[in-house]
């Protein structure tokens, strides 16, 4: 893989999979010696290289704004004409195939606003590496095929720093002069730079243990502030219950003695799988009845697991090149996802991530930043971690899950960790373990990895009353993506029911294997046509397109039995109404009126699914169905909707919102689903109008004992002009002026709220004493959800365009990763009439024209003005 340069004034340079070679020069061992301190760290690394092949290149060290003070070879110090920069890298030609080289770089922690390599966090110390962090630490061949054993040694004031983590198992600890002190660790365990870590800080530790399926003994720790220390028992049992999970599911037991996770309060992602030691965004570790609602308990338990799971699918087995990086992300999404489908509600849970991936991914591959599962080329990685990498990635997976079942599926996992324990892997190898410990030929499967964009299937239903034979034609098509102008038909499990209409039975599923752009199956034994149920499951990551009747959408919405068909066939009923209304058509909405209240009514459903079922699709979603969207329209009709569904049904939202009141805090799934219903209850009264909806709501949210059920009414309550709005934002205010945590929540939902002043609202919280650019939670809570809110972003005079493109340059010389998450909203534009698209572009224009925009920004709003 060729490194990166960029080009003087031209654009950054493009990095392709094809250019792949192996490294000229491995590490087998590494040492490495911090003196830490925030404002000026010393790195001592010394790398134990060797050549790999016959060659006579130098050896070239990646850097990224680091300067040499010294350089040894074999202990003898280079003289200036034995070494030179190329760019930001080091390069050193050597003589014999294994050298000791030896270099000694200071670095400037609390400087470091990218949060990139080694950065300041509330008075910690930590590093994130992934994907290219560690040449920001020190000069090293930063690529993930070049695995070494890692040794680390750190100095620190133990005032300031009484607790020192890094990777693997500690070795030795002890005091020094000056009140400073030391430890050392080792990672037996050969690894990529991007998994190296270590922590510094006054810390306090959840102290816990695990013994693994063969007999061993893990201690475990979750490190935080110490007042936060009450908030991490859901994090440590999600962490043994992923523990046990993998060995039970995978055959999978984790191998070093300590297990480390450190929670972060600036962080760039979610979190971070370092080698024994992960590191947190502190929103997936803390969690409290108080501060976090049940989504936040359900994502930490998600985002732990996630992590802990990388242990194999990352670290044991890691990634080629970052072409391949839905090697390790998409497999461990699979992972984290059947994880939490176990631990609660496996129909709720698949409803969620199908809800995730069309509002995120499906968006993502229709538009400009399209690209594959295993894309072609990239100017920044940083870029890559998408939608389509993490959760695409996963449904490629899911799908050969479905292909052979969880046994031979397990067959090939096994065959797979077994062949590449050790190594830096490539999709292929995944691939190719499935094929032979499974048994199956996915020869044409493989397409998944090399062609974007989300196919789009059509299916219609016919009936031959002379031969009793229902016959199902499914045609595919997908839609051409940036540099890939024609598709060829992919190969896709399709699970479907044929519903008897009279006894509302079906005959068992059928898992369809469609290959050709058109195929027909036929089923025998119908007197009557029946009614289609397909993609049960959502067991292909496909649009259907069925001409399936508003009377088949309701029949299924009361009988069908997969309750992901059944959450779907009520979606779409909504749907067409909504899309219908928005094209000025007359739409009769009865159905969808009388499908949730039978759906409410129907005592055998769980509260939770009542909940996801009855809800409305999102306005983007709702976007997402049009050629062109139309923010206001969709807005005003759906606002309709929901009003009249409030007002028919108002005695039934009053009397679920009373029968879902709890006695007394719990997180059982019945506890959490009546919250989740009490909240779409108490949303549908506001909705209905009734006047004495807004002191309901208030009172929820003045008496809730939890955040689910407070942040639910404050949602209803930011989204209307009523008295209690703003009383009820200062009370919140108030109450947890110093919680950071909550107080993402006080941004975000008034960024999200469907306010007509919401523009004006999210202008005036940039100013707001709490907002910082400095930390990645607030920018995405007030501007990452307001980008989101497709009404208020897109009122009609581009306000909002304006006000995001500002805060991408303010934000890009700060983190441009943070700020480059920011630009594909705008990049939606072709999506748009010619005043707000115009409007978007010449954002983008202007961002573009910023001198020294960095690579991340620049790759987004290239790619999305091209
Ligand atoms: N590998 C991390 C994960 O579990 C992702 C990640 C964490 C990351 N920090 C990052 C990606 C910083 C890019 C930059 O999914
Ligand atoms: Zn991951």
């Amino acid at each position: 893989m060729a490194d990166i340069h960029t080009t003087g004034a031209g654009a950054p340079a493009i990095i392709r999979r094809s250019d792949y070679r192996a490294p000229l020069w491995l590490v087998p061992d590494v040492a490495l010696d911090f003196a830490l301190d925030a404002d000026a760290t010393q790195v001592r690394a010394t790398l134990a290289v060797t050549r790999n092949g016959d060659h006579d290149q130098p050896l070239r060290l990646d850097g990224e704004g680091l300067v040499p003070l010294s350089i040894t070879v074999d202990g003898i110090a280079l003289t200036p004409d034995q070494w030179s920069m190329d760019g930001s890298a080091l390069v050193i030609p050597l003589s014999g195939n294994a050298h000791a080289v030896e270099t000694l770089v200071t670095i400037a922690p609390a400087a470091n606003t990218q949060l990139m390599g080694l950065y300041a966090s509330g008075g910690l110390l930590c590093t994130q590496c992934e994907a290219e962090g560690f040449r920001r630490i020190t000069f090293f061949p930063d690529r993930p095929d070049v695995l070494s054993r890692y040794s680390v040694r750190m100095t620190a004031d133990k005032a300031l720093y009484p607790v020192l983590l890094a990777n693997g198992d500690p070795v030795a600890s002890g005091d020094l002069e000056d009140g400073r002190h030391w430890a050392q660790w080792n990672d037996p365990f050969p690894k990529p730079c991007y998994l190296f870590a270590l922590v510094a800080g006054d810390l306090a530790c959840n102290a816990d243990g695990f013994t693994t399926m063969s007999g061993r003994k893990v201690s475990l720790g979750i490190w935080v502030k110490a007042a936060d220390l009450p908030r991490t028992a859901h994090a440590m049992k999600a962490l043994k219950d992923s523990m046990a999970w993998d060995e039970r599911v995978y055959g999978r037991e984790y191998d070093l003695a300590a297990f480390n996770i450190v929670a972060v309060a600036d962080f760039n992602f979610g979190a971070m799988e370092n080698k024994g030691l992960n590191i947190f965004n502190s929103r997936y570790i803390l969690a409290d009845p108080e501060t976090a609602t049940d989504m936040d308990y359900d994502a930490v338990e998600g985002v732990v697991a996630h992590e802990y799971f990388h242990n194999w699918s990352g670290n044991r087995v890691t990634c080629r090149d970052w072409f391949q990086l839905s090697l390790k992300e998409g497999f461990t999404v699979f992972r984290d996802q059947s994880f939490s489908a176990d631990m609660g509600s496996p129909a709720v849970k698949r409803i969620d991530d199908v809800r995730i991936l069309r509002a995120a991914q499906f968006q993502e591959d229709s538009g400009p930043l399209a690209h594959p599962v295993r894309p072609e080329s990239y100017m920044e990685i940083s870029n890559f971690y998408t939608a389509t990498i993490y959760n695409k990635g996963a449904e490629v997976i899911r799908m050969m899950h479905t292909l052979l079942g969880p046994e031979r599926f397990r067959a090939g996992s096994d065959l797979y960790f077994d062949r590449h324990d050790g190594q830096a892997a490539t999709c292929e190898d995944f691939v190719k373990a499935m094929e032979d410990g499974g048994g199956i030929d996915l020869t044409q499967f493989r397409l998944w990895y090399s062609q974007a964009g989300t196919p789009r299937i059509n299916a219609t239903l016919t009936h031959d009353a002379a031969t009793g034979e229902a016959i199902l034609t499914l045609s595919q098509a997908v839609p051409p993506t940036p540099g890939q102008p024609d598709k060829k038909p992919m190969a896709m499990p399709i699970r479907i029911a044929l519903f008897d209409r009279a006894s509302a039975r079906h005959h068992g599923d059928a898992l369809l294997h469609l290959t050709q752009a058109e195929q027909s199956f036929r089923f025998p034994g119908f007197s009557a046509p029946p009614v289609l149920s397909i993609n049960r499951g959502f067991s292909a990551p496909v649009v259907i397109d069925s001409d399936r009747s508003q009377a088949d959408l309701a029949f299924l919405s009361a009988h069908d039995d997969d309750p992901f068909a059944r959450y779907e066939a009520m979606q779409q009923l909504m749907v067409n109404v909504l899309v219908g209304t928005v094209a000025g058509q007359a739409m009769d909405d009865t159905p969808v009126i009388a499908a949730i209240r039978d759906t409410i009514a129907d005592s055998k459903l769980d509260d939770a699914f009542i909940a996801e079922a009855i809800r409305l699709p999102s306005e983007s979603y709702i976007g997402d169905q049009m050629l062109l969207v139309d923010p206001d329209a969709i807005h005003l009709a759906r606002d309709r909707l929901q009003a009249k569904i409030g007002a028919t049904l108002e005695q039934e939202w009053r009397a679920l919102h009373a029968r879902t009141e709890a006695n007394g805090f719990s997180l059982s799934s019945a506890a959490k689903g009546a919250r989740k219903l009490r909240n779409t209850a108490l949303l549908y009264l506001s909705a209905s109008g009734a006047k004495d909806a807004d002191a309901i709501a208030f009172a929820q949210f003045d008496r809730a004992d939890n955040m689910t059920e407070r942040q639910g009414a404050l949602a209803v309550l930011a989204s209307g002009i009523g008295d209690h709005r703003e009383a009820a934002l200062d009370i919140f205010y108030n109450r947890y002026a110093d919680d950071a945590l909550v107080l993402d929540k006080w941004f975000q939902t008034q960024a999200l709220a469907f306010h007509p002043d919401t523009l004006a609202i999210v202008d005036a919280l940039g100013r707001h004493k709490d907002f910082t650019l400095s930390n990645p939670n607030r920018v995405r809570s007030l501007y990452g959800a307001f980008a989101a809110n497709q009404w208020g972003f897109h009122q009609g005079d581009g306000a909002g365009y304006r006000m995001v493109a500002d805060i991408v340059i303010a934000l890009d010389s700060l983190n441009p990763q943070t700020a480059a998450r920011l630009v594909p909203p705008l990049g939606r534009w072709r999506r748009f009439d010619a005043v707000r698209g115009g409007a978007m572009r010449a954002e983008l224009e202007r961002i573009l024209a910023t001198p020294g925009l960095s690579k991340d920004v620049t790759e987004q709003v290239v790619k999305s003005l091209e």
